[in-house]
């Protein structure tokens, strides 16, 4: 089939070369001109393992083309929409990316096409822009919702493997041709109306960022009453009605989806004359889990200027460059207000973060020198290589207290202790030998920070 994919971001890129590598023509359009020129060597502006390959495959079979102007999706059947939806501060969703191509896409229409809405938007905007958009076209145009749930890391993996295949839409025709489109992925489709579809993405993301939330709080209480949460986590997440997974206790949620998808459903729901309390709590405990790292820093270091601390880990999570929302970032930046010495470390995530901190933090070529010197250590992303690291020769290059802060509970709790530091986790027993509780939770003083 003939295709075009608007935007080269993870969600439209992915697509794209997902799509021509099952034998389809695709057109991907971007606007942004330093992308295009990379695409078209067949580079990838960010990491995504396995993309890279499937492009340059895509190129060199000459069914991937990439194309800076709208003009390219004149004559393809379908129309895939992926540009951005960032946040606006208040959670409103900025969808005038969205606008701009569904402006040039009803403009341009000369034949019957059927436009796919792959970026996220809140419920109710397909039927809006149906009514907005599709009945100025001068040709029949169908609008489908087809939300999409790849991870970053994951996303090729994703793509071939979805749990579900979510269609919104009234026209059968068009259905069977997206159908058509996907054949070959061995998933169920399910079809609904688009307002249904919309709000799949959004119940989806919030019900998993809910677990995450939920097992955090379990995690504080943990450290009040002397428990663990790692044994806690996966003996609940054995319960196959609960599952295994988004159980794991840390820094909280980061990344492009979670942080925007949580805020913007709780504006639908304000916008609706809805409060949805449970998705605001969710979202609060999630900005408490940062602050908690840098309390606790405080709690034991005392006064944090003049202190060094290492933070191991600036992606939101491992297997990505990417440092959107990423809990280490926003952490980084409260350590500096408050005098502190950083000495950050990623193992892919440098770049983007270099452009995304103010000056000031130190940014060290490898990980023993992002150790060297530091009082604590944060670990802030669960890289294999923070917990493969060899601790015993980590301890000589760093100061009393050698204390070690496991964001992501993914080090040898007790083989760190037993080499000489003050090892802390989240929902973990409290390190100082004779108490077994958080005395910050304790207290009632844990939250808030001082702004
Ligand atoms: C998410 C959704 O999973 C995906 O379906 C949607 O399309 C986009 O948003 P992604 O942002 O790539 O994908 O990351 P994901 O793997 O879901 O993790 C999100 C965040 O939650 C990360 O910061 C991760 O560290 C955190 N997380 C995840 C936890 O803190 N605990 C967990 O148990 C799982």
């Amino acid at each position: 089939m003939r295709v075009a994919v608007i935007g080269a971001g993870y969600v439209g890129l992915v697509a794209a070369g997902c799509l021509s590598h099952s034998g389809h023509d695709v057109v991907c359009i971007e606007k942004d001109a330093r992308k295009m020129a990379l695409l078209k060597a067949g580079r990838v502006p960010f990491f995504e393992e396995g993309l890279e390959e499937l492009v340059l495959f895509g190129l060199k079979r000459g069914l991937l083309q990439f194309d800076g102007q709208m003009e390219a999706c004149q004559d393809r059947e379908i129309i895939m929409i992926a540009v951005g939806t960032p946040a606006r501060p208040d959670g409103r969703i900025d969808l005038s990316q969205i606008y701009a191509v569904m402006d040039e896409i009803v403009f341009r229409a000369r034949f019957p096409q059927t436009i796919v809405m792959k970026s996220t938007v809140p419920p109710g905007f397909g039927v809006n822009a149906k009514e907005r958009y599709l009945e100025r076209a001068r040709v029949p145009l169908s609008y489908l919702s087809n939300p999409e749930f790849l991870r970053e890391g994951s996303a090729v993996r994703d793509w071939y493997h979805p749990d579900r295949i979510v269609i919104g839409g009234d026209d059968e025709t068009a259905i069977s041709r997206l159908a058509r489109l996907y054949a070959g992925i061995d998933a169920p489709i399910v079809t609904m109306d688009v307002s249904s579809a919309e709000m799949v993405k959004y119940a989806a993301n919030a019900f998993l960022a809910t677990k995450i939330s939920f097992i955090n709080e379990i995690a504080s209480l943990c450290e009040l009453v002397g428990a663990d949460i790692l044994p806690v986590s996966r003996a609940v997440g054995m319960d196959r009605r609960i599952g295994d997974q988004f159980l794991q206790a840390g820094l909280g949620y980061g990344g492009s989806c979670f942080p925007k998808d949580t805020c913007g459903l709780d504006f639908v729901s304000t916008c609706n004359g809805h409060a949805f309390n449970l998705l605001k709590a969710v979202i609060e405990v999630n900005k408490r889990q940062r602050l908690l790292a840098v309390r606790r820093l405080r709690h034991v270091l005392g006064r944090l200027h003049g202190k060094t601390i290492g933070v191991l880990g600036l992606a939101f999570k491992p297997g990505t460059d990417d440092v959107r929302e990423s809990p280490s970032l926003e952490i980084i930046n409260l350590l500096l207000d408050e005098g502190a010495d950083v000495r950050a470390y990623d193992p892919l995530a440098m770049e983007n973060a270099r452009r995304a901190l103010p000056d000031g933090v130190f940014f060290a070529p490898g990980v023993m020198e992002a150790v060297t010197d530091c009082h604590a250590l944060l670990v802030a992303t669960a890289w294999p290589e923070f917990s493969t690291l060899d601790w015993a020769a980590v301890r000589p290059v760093m100061h009393p207290p050698y204390l070690v802060m496991d964001g992501r509970n993914c080090l040898a709790a007790e083989e760190l202790r037993q080499k000489g530091f003050l090892y802390w986790g989240i929902g973990r027993p409290y390190p100082v030998q004779g108490e077994t509780r958080n005395p910050l939770i304790k207290t009632g003083q844990i939250f808030p920070l001082r702004q």
